[in-house]
């Protein structure tokens, strides 16, 4: 997985969300997780799909972007591809103009010069929309480019879009939507590590769905019910237990397997709920 960004911080507090501690320092190459047989080798994202493709490592942890632009540019088919989407790390790899630009669609990209990180992805673009434009390939920092008369457009990566705004650039077409993945070569993930690969996996869904999965309780009139089970989002049948001395009321125990938003609370309570609690779950299995 990835040494150090955005990527590598959220991937260390899924590892530690699954019970998973790393024995050294977080800077060496090399890191032994305590509780499974698992080696962690922290290296730049770029090189993680090549280490999994030529089994230097048995999974990895990286970018979509990362994984999509590497199998476009790669000579032969890789066979590595994403065992589990992890949800986390989102962000969109976009074309963006000057934001005084013109811009209706891809064919106004033709003749002109667009800069980005991702060659293989930006081409791949192009030619599905048969525009000619010409790439100007940039390690980082794509975003100046348009200021420094390198390039008309950018083809990069969106998080929160303030570098876009901070260059005046508006973003104007989508490529992907990225999050982290665990990627693998399916053909090498039997033998002697498939065990540790299987409880490592298992942990890992289960963590994801924690993750996501809110506990809900509240009360409610014995007759709002059925009102109620249809409002639970994505919930299994709730449990119902009686309040002590109040016998047209009931408690309602349920688990919601999504996210529970304000707008769901509301429909609960316009439905007769009274005392909605919604509690984080920490470890879930199946
Ligand atoms: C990415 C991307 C943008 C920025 C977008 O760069 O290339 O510059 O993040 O994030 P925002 O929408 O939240 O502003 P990154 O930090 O990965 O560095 P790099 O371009 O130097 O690789
Ligand atoms: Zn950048």
């Amino acid at each position: 997985m990835q040494r150090s960004g955005r990527l590598s911080d959220a991937s260390f507090e899924l590892l530690s969300k699954c019970g998973l501690h790393i024995a050294r320092s977080r800077t060496e190459l090399f890191c032994r997780v305590q509780e499974l047989p698992i080696d962690l080798l922290l290296v730049r994202d770029d090189d993680i799909p090549g280490f999994v493709e030529e089994g230097v490592c048995d999974l990895g942890i990286v970018g979509e972007n990362v994984l999509q632009e590497q199998k476009r540019a790669a000579k032969r088919p890789m066979q590595t591809d994403t065992v589990l989407p992890l949800g986390y790390a989102r962000c969109k790899l976009v074309l963006a103009v000057p934001e005084q630009t013109v811009f209706r669609d891809l064919a106004d990209l033709a003749g002109r010069k667009i800069a980005t990180s991702y060659p293989a992805s930006l081409g791949a673009l192009l030619a599905a929309a048969k525009v000619q434009a010409e790439i100007v390939v940039m390690t980082g920092s794509v975003e100046v480019a348009p200021r420094l008369h390198i390039a008309d457009a950018i083809c990069d990566l969106v998080q929160t879009g303030a570098t876009l705004e901070a260059n005046g650039l508006k973003a104007v077409h989508t490529l992907l939507e990225s999050q982290a993945l665990l990627i693998a070569r399916q053909d090498r993930l039997s033998g002697a590590k498939a065990a540790t690969i299987e409880r490592l996996m298992q942990r890992l869904r289960g963590a994801l769905k924690a993750g996501e999965s809110k506990y809900i309780m509240l009360h409610a009139p014995r007759s709002a019910l059925p009102a109620i089970a249809r409002i639970l989002p994505g919930a299994e049948t709730p449990t119902v237990l009686p309040l002590e001395g109040n016998p047209d009321k009931v408690a309602i125990h349920a688990v919601s397997r999504e996210s529970v938003f304000w707008e769901t609370m509301e429909q609960l309570k316009a439905a007769g709920a009274s005392a909605i609690l919604v509690l984080p779950i920490e470890k879930m299995m199946d």
